[in-house]
């Protein structure tokens, strides 16, 4: 704990026009840096290259490629898992010091360069300056966070004593973990994942999503950089029949830390529970997968600030989180009101390039898009459709914009309130009363975030009590968490409730000794 005290990392005001100079002047630099450039595989400590390699599109216009990355082999995956397992024989041996000053040095690194991986992160994923910038500055935060956290866990818990006998209870390592991580958060989401297996003494297999490796390459050649040995992370990149199942079935590996959809992290849960030939333990697996969360207001809410808490974490990134606000259930009495304002801010959204820091940038495949225009086809027999509905101008470019959409009068069982769209999509519902409201807040498989508005004490303390989710924000939005601060995970189909940057994030990527020892 010797890091302590701890401040989140500012974000920058790209108001300031000297500020929104310097991100431009980044995005200059990136394309030049890095345009039309092949990245390789990370193996051992090495660069390698596979038997080919893919594109990476910019979502703004796929028809622009911005860089290349590798297809990893079968013989790769193999000589990635050894060679994470003979580093493992080291890393889980070192000093937790050590460990954590890599991290101090890495946030320091990254924290220099972070215009640069904001625009980066552009490039690969659409996110507007803001959204990136709020991402790159959590990854700093995670550094900082895990320093604190391995120094915290290297010491282990106290026990109730004996006279004859000296207990401790130590927490060690448990070996290889694959960190499987999605492209919404390029940066930050495969860093918690890693930094909780490093920080615990665990070696990783980072495989990042193929939409956005370069957000994830440079982090790891930075975490190189500020020390870490090159063997303790294998970075795979490649396509699913090498990098999907064989990776989560394969016997070396000890642990899975996933984040992504409902729909893979089931199947890496199923397949990880079967022990295969050879294998000495049981695969643990952490997933962070869907969401489909509720903003609830109570007539007694501040609905200026709900509306403005709504339209953030509704229309944010396209919708393209877990944590996005896809419902809104609002007291009859207010409904209106709250529709009205909600409907005036997301009208005044402008839908364009990320790179010129649009408000709602493209989606992440044109394939997207038109999977969700499928939902808002489909949304209009059943619901009424309030703003939205055509496809935007896009001047021209390839890509696949959604504008930011509204529907009233959505029904429970309706799938635009129950199906995870990921996209700027919004349902509003009617609620009889507040405690109407929050059971159909609960009304779904998901739960991982909500927000909850009103300034009744009894109201909240209810809310409080019985929202079923793992983030429960009270009169604020419910997207943004921040590391350290606002342990990050859901209940019931959101996932496993690994709480990553919370206090017992490290448990899950920890086995537990116990050594009596009499004299
Ligand atoms: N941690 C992000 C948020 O809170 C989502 O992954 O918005």
């Amino acid at each position: 704990e010797g890091f302590l005290p701890f401040e989140h990392e500012p974000y920058f005001n790209f108001r300031d026009e000297a500020v929104a100079a310097l991100q431009r002047q980044a995005f200059a630099q990136v394309r030049e840096q890095y345009l039309g450039r092949t990245f390789p595989l990370l193996i051992g400590g090495q660069a390698d290259e596979g038997s080919g390699t893919f594109e990476v599109r910019n979502p703004a216009d796929t028809r622009e490629t911005v860089w290349r990355f590798q297809k990893a082999t079968p013989g790769q995956l193999e000589q990635a898992i050894q060679a994470a397992q003979t580093a493992f024989e080291d890393w889980r041996f070192s000093d937790p010091f050590q460990r954590a000053s890599i991290f101090k040095r890495a946030a320091e690194l990254l924290r220099a360069r972070r215009f640069e991986l904001n625009a980066v992160m552009t490039l690969e994923n659409g996110k507007n300056w803001p959204e990136a910038d709020g991402e790159v500055a959590e990854s700093v935060d995670h550094f900082e966070v895990f320093a604190r956290e391995t120094l915290r866990w290297s010491q282990g818990k106290p026990v109730y004593p004996m006279p004859d006998e000296h207990v401790t209870t130590v927490y060690e390592p448990l070996g290889v973990v694959a960190c499987i991580s999605p492209w919404n958060f390029p940066s930050a989401i495969p860093l918690g994942m890693a930094l909780g297996a490093l920080a615990a003494g665990n070696t990783v297999i980072w495989k990042p999503a193929s939409e956005t490796p370069l957000s994830s390459y440079l982090l790891v050649e930075l975490l190189f950089e500020a020390g870490l040995p090159r063997g303790a992370i294998q970075f795979l990149t490649g396509t699913d029949d090498v990098l999907g199942d064989p990776l989560v079935d394969h016997p070396g590996i000890r642990m899975i830390a996933f984040t992504g959809s409902k729909e893979i992290g089931c199947r890496i849960y199923e397949r990880a529970a079967k022990v295969q030939p050879g294998q000495r333990w049981l695969k643990r697996v952490i997933a962070e997968m869907g969401g489909k969360d509720p903003t609830v207001v109570c007539a007694d809410g501040d609905l200026d600030a709900a509306a403005a808490g709504i339209v953030q974490a509704a229309y944010g990134y396209a919708g393209q989180k877990c944590s996005a606000c896809s419902r809104v259930i609002v007291e009859e009495s207010v409904h209106d009101a709250l529709l009205e304002k909600v409907t005036a801010l997301a009208s005044g959204l402008k839908v364009g390039l990320p790179e010129d820091n649009a408000d709602l940038g493209p989606v992440i495949h044109p394939g997207s898009a038109e999977r969700i225009q499928g939902f808002v086809a489909r949304g209009q027999q059943s619901a009424r459709l309030v703003l939205g509905g055509e496809a935007p101008d896009t001047g021209g470019r390839e890509g696949g914009y959604v504008a930011p959409t509204l529907f009233a009068d959505v029904a429970p069982n309706d799938p635009l309130f129950q199906e995870e769209i990921f996209g700027p999509v919004l349902a509003f519902t009617r609620a009889r009363d507040w405690q109407h409201a929050i059971d159909l807040a609960n009304d779904s498989e998901y739960g991982l975030t909500a927000a909850f508005y009103s300034r009744d004490p009894h109201k909240i303390a209810e809310a409080r009590k019985r929202i079923h989710v793992g983030n429960l924000y009270i009169n604020r939005k419910c997207t943004g968490a921040l590391s350290g601060t606002h342990a990050f995970g859901g209940y019931g189909m959101s996932g496993t409730n690994a709480k990553v940057g919370g206090p017992d994030y490290l448990f899950w990527f920890l086995q537990t000794k116990t050594v009596a020892q009499r004299y």
